[in-house]
């Protein structure tokens, strides 16, 4: 079949078997000590998910012509950093969740030093998974790949963002503030998940590069400005976690900055300009360019 003949329903839902497919080969057996952290691990991570950071990394392998069997590494160890950032991120020490894909979180169904301990686990699998050899190109762009994620889920990535989040509650950021707070605790991981992708091209050509890498920092601070905007406007059943908790927790977000009107247009500039970047990268890309629209007007 076409590329261009496969719907985004239909993309995601291939993406997200795909993804699950893997990350249940490759999650330690629930069976196998210490039995605890090996179920809470698996209970982390194969709960639903829209799993877009791994569609994304599928996207960008078709918009370059990679081999989903290429991605699939990739694709596990963006979900498992996730799945882990989101483990960590309800813990009541953060933002203190009980509800989290429709399922109690981590720390409710176990406990919250097994919860620490599956985040700290879940990290290090996506670690081990992309040292394995994965593919033809050899070390050097293993490493490239290994440091992208390291640099994406760290300090100057994700748990940056998160620190910045919680120094940010109960505080009026200005809108630079805010911004590089959401690039930070989310964008950085939806960034590299289209980074991996393009790593794993023999020989990108860097304009491409470069607009892929754009088109990546605007679909991540919509993502995360869609979220704050879902917070706010949607409801606990349809999330799938607790609505309305960003204002309880007085959090800094784009609605309680810019309103939700502002908010939403801020959204919809920065889908724009994702569309633009892709110019280059023609039908190909087309998957890329819904998946776009899909995180600006998605509803969970
Ligand atoms: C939620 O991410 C946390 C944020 C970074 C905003 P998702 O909305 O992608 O969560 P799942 O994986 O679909 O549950
Ligand atoms: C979380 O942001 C970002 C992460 C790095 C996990 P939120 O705290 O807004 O995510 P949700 O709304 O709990 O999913
Ligand atoms: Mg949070
Ligand atoms: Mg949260
Ligand atoms: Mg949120």
């Amino acid at each position: 079949m076409k590329h261009k003949a496969v719907s985004l329903a239909v993309f995601m839902q291939t993406g997200q078997k795909r993804v699950e497919h893997a990350l249940d080969f490759h999650l330690p057996a629930e069976k196998m000590l210490p039995q605890k952290l090996h179920e809470a691990m698996r209970y982390s991570t194969l709960n639903g998910g829209k799993r877009l950071r791994a569609i994304l990394v599928y996207a960008t392998g078709q918009a370059l012509s990679i081999e989903p069997e290429k991605l699939d590494i990739a694709a596990c160890a963006v979900e498992l950093i996730h799945a882990y950032s989101l483990v960590h991120d309800d813990l009541p020490a953060m933002d203190n969740d009980e509800l989290r894909r429709g399922k109690p979180t981590c720390h409710i169904a176990f406990d919250e030093a097994t919860a620490v301990l599956a985040g700290d686990a879940l990290q290090t699998l996506a670690f081990h998974l992309l040292c394995r050899p994965q593919t033809d190109l050899g070390s050097d762009r293993a490493l490239r790949m290994l440091e992208t994620l390291a640099h994406a889920s760290g300090s100057y990535g994700m748990a940056g963002g998160q620190a910045i989040d919680l120094e940010s509650t109960g505080q009026k950021l200005t809108l630079p503030e805010l911004e590089n707070m959401h690039i930070h605790k989310t964008g950085a991981l939806i960034h590299a998940s289209v980074k991996l992708a393009a790593l794993l091209h023999p020989d990108l050509n860097p304009s491409i590069e470069k607009n892929l890498d754009h088109y990546a920092k605007c679909i991540g601070l919509a993502f995360q400005i869609q979220d704050d905007i879902l917070d706010e406007e949607s409801n606990t059943a349809t999330l799938g976690k607790t609505g309305g908790k960003d204002r309880a927790n007085n959090k800094a977000t784009y609605p309680s900055l810019l309103g939700l009107k502002g908010a939403k247009e801020k959204a919809q500039a920065l889908h724009e300009e994702a569309i633009k970047s892709l110019e280059l990268l023609g039908d190909k890309a087309d998957m890329l360019r819904s998946l776009s629209d899909f995180v600006i007007h998605r509803h969970h």
